[in-house]
C-alpha cells in the first residue's frame, strides 16, 4: 500500500495552505494567489535555476516551523526558500517587507531609464507594474545613469542594455532551449552587461523566447518595434501545425493585421503550458515569419489575467453600455437615423466603420490613403 505523502502547512499573510515538501514560499503563495503572492522579476518557473537575483520577492518569516518557531532574522528571497511545516510568512502584512521592496525598486531604477513613453515594453513591463505598486515617488539618485549603445542581436532581436536589470532569464532561456548559447553576462558589478561574444548574432530556432521572458524592454522584437502600442492591439489565441514547436500562440492584432506573435502567458507573465504538455515555447518561424492571419487558426480572444494596461483593450466579458435611444424617445424607435458614412470626410466612403470586423485600422481612413499615394 502506497504511503500518503505528508503535506506541509504554511501560513502566508494569515492564509494557510497545504503544500508538498520542497515547495518554495513563492510557489506556495502562488497557490493562494492575489496580493499574497510576492512579485518576481527574475524567478521563472519554467527555467531551471532561475531566481535569487533581483530580491523583489523578499518576505519575512515570522516563524520558521512548528519544530523551531523562531523567526528568521533577515528577510528571505521567497523564490529560493523552501517551506517548513508550520512556517508563518508575512508578505504584504509586513512593514519591513514593504519598506525593503520599495528600496529594491529604487535600486532597480537607479540605472533604468524612465523612457516608458517610447519603450515597446510599456503596458506589459513588470518593472513598470512593480514601481507603480511598490515604488516610491521620486529618486534620491543624483549621479549619471549607466548607458550602453543599442545592439542588434541578429536579424530579429534588439538589445537595449540600458534597460536590462540583469535578471539572467534570457541567459537561462538560451542555455536550456537552444543548443548553442552565444550570449551571457559579461564583466562584473556596475560594468556587467548582457552581450554576445564578439557580437555574434542569436539566430537559433528558439532564441525568440528571450523576448518573452525579459521582464523589461531590454530585448524586443524587431518586427514589432514602434509599430503599435500594445494596448491598442487585440490579443487572440491561435494555433497552426508547426513541426518545430507546439504552434500555440497569441496574435496581437489590429483589424485583420497581425502586428506581433508571442507565446501564450499565464497570470504570472510566464509562458503557459501547451495543450500538448510542457511549456509552450514557440519557434522563430511562428514568432517572426507568420504575420498573416491566414497562417493561423484563431481560437478566440485571449483572457488577459494581468491587471496591466493591456487589459484595457481586452474585449472578453465587456459590459455594453445601455442603448439610450428608446429612453430618450419615450420607448419609441427613431423615425430617421442619419447615415454618417455618407457625409463623413474622415473615413473612406466605401468603408462602414461600424461594420468592419474588429477595430478600425489606419488604412480605413482617408489620410492614410492619401499618404499612401
Ligand atoms: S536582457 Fe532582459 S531577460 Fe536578459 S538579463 Fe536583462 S532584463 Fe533579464
Ligand atoms: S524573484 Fe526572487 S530574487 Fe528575483
Amino acid at each position: 500500500m502506497s504511503e500518503e505523502k505528508k503535506l506541509f502547512k504554511v501560513t502566508i499573510d494569515n492564509i494557510t495552505v497545504d503544500v508538498e515538501p520542497g515547495t518554495t514560499i513563492l510557489n506556495a503563495a502562488r497557490m493562494i494567489g492575489g496580493e499574497v503572492t510576492p512579485p518576481a522579476m527574475c524567478y521563472y518557473s519554467k527555467l531551471k535555476n532561475s531566481g535569487g537575483k533581483c530580491r523583489t520577492c523578499l518576505v519575512e518569516v515570522a516563524a520558521g516551523s512548528t519544530a523551531d518557531p523562531r523567526p528568521m532574522p533577515k528577510l528571505v528571497a521567497s523564490c529560493r526558500t523552501t517551506v517548513m511545516d508550520g512556517m508563518i510568512v508575512k508578505n504584504i502584512t509586513s512593514e519591513r517587507v514593504l519598506d525593503a521592496r520599495a528600496g529594491v525598486v529604487e535600486f532597480l531604477l537607479l540605472n533604468h531609464p524612465l523612457d516608458c513613453p517610447i519603450c515597446d515594453q510599456a503596458g506589459e513591463c513588470h518593472l513598470q507594474d512593480l514601481s507603480y505598486e511598490h515604488g516610491k515617488e521620486g529618486t534620491r539618485y543624483e549621479f549619471k545613469r549607466r548607458t550602453f549603445k543599442k545592439h542588434d542581436l541578429g536579424e530579429y532581436i534588439q538589445l537595449h542594455m540600458t534597460r536590462c536589470i540583469l535578471c539572467y532569464r534570457c541567459v537561462f532561456t538560451a542555455d536550456q532551449l537552444t543548443n548553442k548559447r552565444v550570449h551571457g553576462v559579461l564583466d562584473r558589478g556596475d560594468h556587467a552587461e548582457i552581450a554576445t561574444y564578439i557580437e555574434k548574432s542569436l539566430d537559433n530556432d528558439f532564441i525568440g523566447n528571450v523576448i518573452d521572458v525579459c521582464p523589461v524592454g531590454a530585448l524586443t522584437d524587431k518586427t514589432f518595434r514602434f509599430k503599435n502600442r500594445v494596448w491598442f492591439t487585440k490579443p487572440v489565441d491561435a494555433h497552426r501545425d508547426c513541426s518545430k514547436c507546439c504552434g500555440e500562440v497569441q496574435l496581437w492584432m489590429r483589424g485583420d493585421e497581425v502586428f506581433r506573435v508571442t507565446a501564450r502567458k499565464d497570470e504570472w507573465g510566464e509562458v503557459k503550458d501547451s495543450t500538448k504538455g510542457g511549456p509552450g515555447w514557440i519557434c522563430n518561424e511562428c514568432r517572426f515569419e507568420k504575420k498573416d492571419a491566414k497562417d493561423w487558426t484563431i481560437d478566440g480572444p485571449t483572457q488577459v489575467n494581468r491587471h496591466s494596461v493591456i487589459s484595457q483593450g481586452h474585449y472578453v466579458n465587456v459590459v455594453k453600455p445601455k442603448e439610450t435611444l428608446p429612453d430618450v424617445m419615450g420607448g419609441r424607435g427613431p423615425k430617421l437615423l442619419m447615415n454618417i458614412h455618407t457625409v463623413s470626410e474622415v473615413n473612406r466612403p466605401e468603408i462602414e466603420l461600424s461594420k468592419i470586423q474588429g477595430p478600425a485600422h489606419s488604412d480605413d481612413f482617408k489620410n492614410s490613403l492619401d499618404n499612401g499615394k
